[in-house]
């Protein structure tokens, strides 16, 4: 059994995962290697699929993490947190189109909403980590 202390950092490697993954599956789509791509995109729908679970079950256990920072970097760390959760909520739907279109050969809907989905997803993931990182790596001068 897992200890709940350990899903913080259990949640920031998923994010961290996901977002290496979503860099790899979009050079190997520039090059053409659609099976490596396909690969990457549904292990990147695995890892934040498993993100999802174990920070709903976390906070449903644990409750709210306090930011213990002043000043600019409290600002900071509410506008990275706000437009990450914001983008997180969004990306959901986008991801299931983006997949719908993709699993349907249809790649001709797919790009073109996958163009915007990726960055916006990429942010979402590389902030989950940032967060995490302001949250418990001691952040709290300034
Ligand atoms: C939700 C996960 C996925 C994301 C975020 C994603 C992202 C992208 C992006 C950004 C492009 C455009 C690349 C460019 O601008 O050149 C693209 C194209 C493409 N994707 Fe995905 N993809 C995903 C899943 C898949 C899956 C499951 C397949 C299945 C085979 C797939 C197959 C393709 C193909 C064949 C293209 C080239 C389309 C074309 O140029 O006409 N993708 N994808």
């Amino acid at each position: 059994m897992i200890g709940l202390s350990v899903l913080p950092a259990v949640n920031a490697s998923l994010n961290a995962t996901t977002a290496v993954l979503l860099v790899l599956g979009y050079f190997f789509i520039r090059r053409k290697i659609v099976m490596r791509h396909k690969q990457c995109m549904l292990t990147a729908c695995g890892t934040s699929a498993l993100f999802l679970a174990s920070y709903l079950y976390y906070h449903f256990h644990h409750g709210l993490t306090r930011f213990g920072g002043k000043g600019f970097v409290r600002a900071l760390y509410f506008v990275i947190l706000v437009s990450h959760t914001f983008l997180a909520v969004v990306i959901l739907p986008m991801v299931a189109v983006v997949l719908f279109w993709a699993l349907r050969g249809r790649f001709d809907k797919h790009a073109p909403i996958a163009r915007i989905t990726l960055p916006i997803w990429l942010y979402v993931s590389v902030t989950g980590v940032v967060v995490y990182w302001m949250l418990y790596g001691n952040l709290t001068c300034c």
